[in-house]
């Protein structure tokens, strides 16, 4: 009667479990429905982000960038980032076909006095590294002709135009006073000049998609949008000026733009969310900000999977007694979820190995290690696919989703689709196949399959540093790039 005894007993705490791993997959549910109707909300916000400041969650922000490589550039062209602690010099060297690009690369330190003394001092180091880049690589320093350089600048700024911004604020271990408020690549540029180095910022770049669109453009024509999927999420795309109506009168010579969206700030009721979601936003930082970020990229994803294991194993013994490692936020980093979610050894050694070493929950019985799996997959599942419908999202407000009014009163088969290149970076699209996968298997299921074998997702890598080298070429003076 114990042995009896003791197994309902642990028929009902496995019970218990299993509701709570209904309960996720519930309200992780992503049906083709669903996933139609974040793609109408999708198109509907970025018209309202467009139509108006602050018409939407979707900031739609303008960057000026009017112009994206055409491949036929030719010349060497620098780029300059600097976001971190570090900063890198690149140069690029373009020979007037489209070709592997092989940038040059050299990474610094910043001398962490410069990140909170004054501008002047900060951009005389940059100007002097630049300049001993320059001297030691295959260009004259002394040359006639100006260098153009891209600047990536990973800060808040108010972009004025294509190569002019203004600080808004410092962020990350920077506190330079005197910046704020003035305008970042004319700081630059006077450093430049005092240098006595040939060099003119043609371009400022505030967002890392910006230069993976231009990279993706300059491989590939059809790219129309870029996407970064990483330890945060954003998209940009091209789109004409005549529809960016809340700056009415704004001419560039191609006609379009790039706008950057700051999709991870997209919210819509469509979106499936669960208790899990809810607390994370509650104890982060940033409350009802970048929902949809939240939902989807790397810096999360693992730390979702944590508070589902936490809560199972406080319904339940299964996992032993609660982890305390169970309680600390993002004790479970996306890669290492990652990594239990692939282990495909049968008898899950790695899951089991990652549980013990990283959550302090050693000896569970597969039976509870296939349950790890399991909630890393509706997790990272129910990412990948909103991911594709943000995706489609853009290819709809675009008219490139193949629903197209162009063609008339046909069916969606017989629509004449153009090929539609989408540039897409980050770890958790190349590192995590098992994410790839179901970004890809919900792009076919939300366009049908006649419709998605016209879609191209292309992976680029260092939008921030060769994307921005190409957009100074194409934005160099000399005038050697095709308008688009
Ligand atoms: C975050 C930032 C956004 C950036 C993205 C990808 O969402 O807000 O500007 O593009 O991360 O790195």
């Amino acid at each position: 009667a114990l042995v009896v005894g003791r197994r309902v007993k642990s028929r009902k705490k496995w019970n218990r479990v299993v509701g709570v791993l209904k309960e996720l997959e519930e309200s992780c549910e992503t049906t083709v429905g669903r996933l139609r109707q974040v793609v109408d909300a999708m198109a509907v916000e970025m018209h309202a982000g467009l139509a108006s400041e602050g018409g939407s969650k979707l900031k739609m922000l303008l960057t000026f960038v009017d112009n994206l490589p055409s491949g036929s550039e030719k010349g060497i062209f620098y780029a300059l980032d600097l976001g971190g602690t570090n900063f890198r010099v690149l140069r690029v060297e373009l020979g007037g076909q489209r070709s592997d690009l092989d940038p040059d690369v050299e990474q610094q330190p910043i001398p962490e006095q410069l990140m909170t003394g004054r501008s002047e001092d900060l951009f005389d180091f940059i100007a002097s590294s630049l300049y001993r880049f320059v001297e030691k690589g295959n260009d004259s320093v002394q040359s006639p002709v100006t260098k153009e350089l891209g600047f990536t600048f990973s800060f808040p700024v108010k972009q004025t135009s294509v190569s002019s911004g203004v600080l808004i604020k410092w962020t990350k271990a920077f506190a330079i006073n005197d910046m704020v408020g003035k305008e970042v690549a004319g700081a630059l540029q006077q450093a430049l000049t005092r240098k006595g180095l040939n060099m003119r910022v043609a371009v400022l770049q505030v967002n890392d998609t910006v230069g993976t669109i231009a990279l993706g453009r300059y491989h590939d024509e059809d790219t129309v949008a870029a996407v970064i999927i990483g330890t945060g999420t954003n998209a940009c795309y091209w789109e004409r000026t005549d529809a960016i109506i809340k700056c009415q009168g704004l001419v560039t010579t191609s006609g379009s733009m790039v706008v950057n969206m700051e999709w991870g700030n997209f919210w819509s009721s469509h979106l499936p969310r669960t208790s899990y979601d809810i607390e994370l936003d509650a104890e982060s930082p940033n409350p009802n900000d970048q929902g949809f970020e939240k939902m989807i990229s790397g810096m999360y994803l693992g730390d979702i999977v944590r508070r589902v294991i936490l809560r199972m194993s406080e319904e339940s013994d299964i996992f032993g007694p609660v982890s305390f490692r169970l309680y600390m936020p993002f004790a479970l980093r996306t890669p290492v979820m990652a990594a239990m979610h692939e282990d495909d050894s049968p008898e899950l050694m790695e899951v089991a190995r990652i549980l013990k070493d990283v959550l302090d929950i050693p000896d569970i019985p597969l039976k509870a290690r296939k349950l790890v799996v399991k909630i890393c997959d509706v997790v990272t599942r129910r990412a990948a696919r909103l991911a594709a419908a943000g995706i489609v999202g853009i290819l709809k407000k675009i008219g490139r989703d193949g629903s197209g009014g162009i063609t008339g009163g046909r069916s969606r088969s017989d629509v004449k689709m153009r090929r539609t290149a989408v540039a897409v970076e980050g770890s958790l699209y190349t590192q995590y196949t098992m994410f790839r996968e179901y970004l890809h298997e919900a792009l076919n299921e939300i366009l049908g399959e006649d419709i998605a074998r016209h879609v191209v997702i292309n992976v680029t890598e260092d939008g921030s540093g060769t994307g921005a080298s190409l957009l100074a070429a194409s934005h160099s003076s000399s005038g050697t790039v095709d308008n688009i």
